[in-house]
């Protein structure tokens, strides 16, 4: 895919309609650094990282990109950018540090400072409320495996809501909770580092609920902005038109997609294959009410698209889209390989069609229950070098944000496969190379370079052309 084929960046903005949200994301914990500044208390992922081998090259995340110290330069890089919207996280731990019990005010005041910057520079703020840091002092009582985590969690939201209910436009409950589920607790490769394979679910189950207690929070504190949830989606496809092939493709459906969007926006958690049926037993204990509170009306529904996954029978390699996993060779499925596309640095095939296929089958899925969509992250990691003189040459990441946004509005404008869902806007994973997780820093996502030993930022081309569309889009008529 070259650059070319995107088409020009006059062609892609005289397609992005009136209203249409540009926006860059982050997360608290890939970026902030100061893990023991003004009261903040440990995650379950500070410990997690402490421990041997968890994260490639045993990088630490205590600096990460020193954003806690650093957000007015950051905010100033998307100022010039021309982004009308930061998707940003608010860290739990830094704002409630042992996940219950008092409130840190600095923790708070970080993010009001960060809140107000943020709209001084005409940059509208969409606060996601979880990205994955739980209290360290809660994952030690089980963490999302223990239903009163749920509970918690709506506690520190009303404290949220309450000091920035004002001025957040958007609020995203939760990040991702199939990542927790399946990273953390099922196969062990993210914090808590739990390798409880299908006996997770209940981690599934309650970060829905703590999702719907969220909702409740905010609309009690009657919040001015609009709420929604980030959820990542696969779309999955059998390798082949095996039986057991497409038994496995419909359960991993289901692990990946099903149970957080059907509980959502249908109020029920899908039905498994027969054989597939003690998978999923261990969903928990549902209480009554349960699945009315997990599918409150929401604004706005959150996809997070990078990729689509082909499924085969029969145990294969242990390894897993963001690293190695023993545990994956004990499952009965392994996730074939796609030969046909190019893919990025952690080997992730570039398909943006699926993207399309993927706003098809939510509307196929959800009918009249989806409300209007925004594409909550995309984007890509490509191997790009620790130290830098100048703009990083990353047209592979420019091809990629600009076919996936492409296809995306062709869907859904006239005459697209999906031009009957409503899709407000895309925000780009991520704005600063950042603390990666398990990869650690060896996989560079930003459309900004940062040097993690100079905490020097540079600006790659992938910038220069997010800015070009901005620019090119106030232009239009
Ligand atoms: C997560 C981000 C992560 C990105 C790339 C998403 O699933 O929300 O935190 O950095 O993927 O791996």
């Amino acid at each position: 895919m070259t650059v070319q084929d995107s088409g020009s960046v006059e062609d892609l903005a005289a397609r992005l309609r009136p209203g249409f949200t540009l926006g860059v994301a982050s997360a608290a914990f890939q970026i902030e650094g100061s893990l023991t500044a003004d009261g903040r208390g440990p995650s379950g992922w500070d410990a997690f990282a402490e421990k041997p081998g968890a994260i490639v090259d045993g990088d630490s995340p205590t600096v990460a990109c020193d954003h806690y110290n650093r957000a007015d330069e950051d905010i100033a890089l998307m100022q010039e950018l021309g982004v009308d919207s930061y998707r940003f996280s608010l860290s739990w731990p830094r704002i409630q540090p042992g996940g219950k019990g008092s409130i840190n005010q600095r923790g708070l005041d970080f993010y009001d400072r960060l809140i107000d910057k943020l709209l001084a520079a005409g940059i509208s703020p969409m606060a996601t409320l979880f990205h994955w840091d739980t209290p360290l002092e809660l994952e030690h009582a089980g963490g999302w495996m223990n239903r009163d985590t749920a509970e918690r969690f709506a506690v520190y939201c009303a404290a949220a809501a309450d000091r920035f209910g004002d001025r957040v436009d958007h609020w995203v409950t939760m990040n991702e909770p199939v990542s927790v589920t399946v990273q953390g607790y099922s196969l062990g490769v993210h914090a808590p580092g739990r390798q409880l394979l299908f006996d997770s679910l209940p981690a599934a189950h309650h970060q829905l609920l703590g999702h719907g207690m969220a909702v409740r929070a905010l609309r009690n504190a009657g919040v001015k902005g609009q709420i929604g949830v980030s959820n990542m989606h696969c779309p999955v496809e059998s390798a082949s038109n095996s039986l057991g092939d497409r038994l496995m493709t419909q359960a991993l459906d289901l692990i990946l997609n099903r149970i957080y969007a059907d509980a959502i926006l249908l109020g029920q958690y899908p039905k498994p294959p027969w054989p597939m049926k003690p998978w999923f037993r261990s969903l928990g204990t549902i209480h009554d009410g349960d699945l009315d509170l997990i599918s409150q009306p929401l604004d706005f529904y959150g996809l997070n698209y990078y990729y689509p996954v082909k499924v085969a029978a029969g145990p294969g390699p242990a390894e897993i889209p963001t690293g190695k996993s023993p545990e994956m060779s004990e499952v009965p499925f392994h996730l074939a390989a796609y030969q046909e596309y190019e893919t990025t640095g952690f080997g992730w095939p570039v398909a943006p069609e699926y993207l399309a296929l993927l706003l098809r089958q939510m509307k196929d899925r959800y009918g009249d229950a989806l409300p209007p969509v925004y594409i909550t992250e995309g984007g890509a990691s490509f191997p790009e070098p620790p130290h830098v003189d100048g703009p990083v040459q990353d047209t592979n990441r420019i091809s990629y944000l600009a076919e996936h946004l492409g296809h995306a509005l062709t869907a859904t404008g006239p005459g697209g496969i999906a031009e009957d869902v409503d899709l407000r806007g895309y925000y780009v994973w991520t704005l600063l190379d950042n603390f990666e997780w398990a990869a650690g820093y060896s996989q560079r996502f930003g459309l900004v370079h940062v040097d993690f030993h100079t905490q020097e930022r540079t600006p790659k081309e992938s910038y220069y052309w997010l800015r070009a569309l901005e620019r090119a889009r106030s232009q239009e008529p």
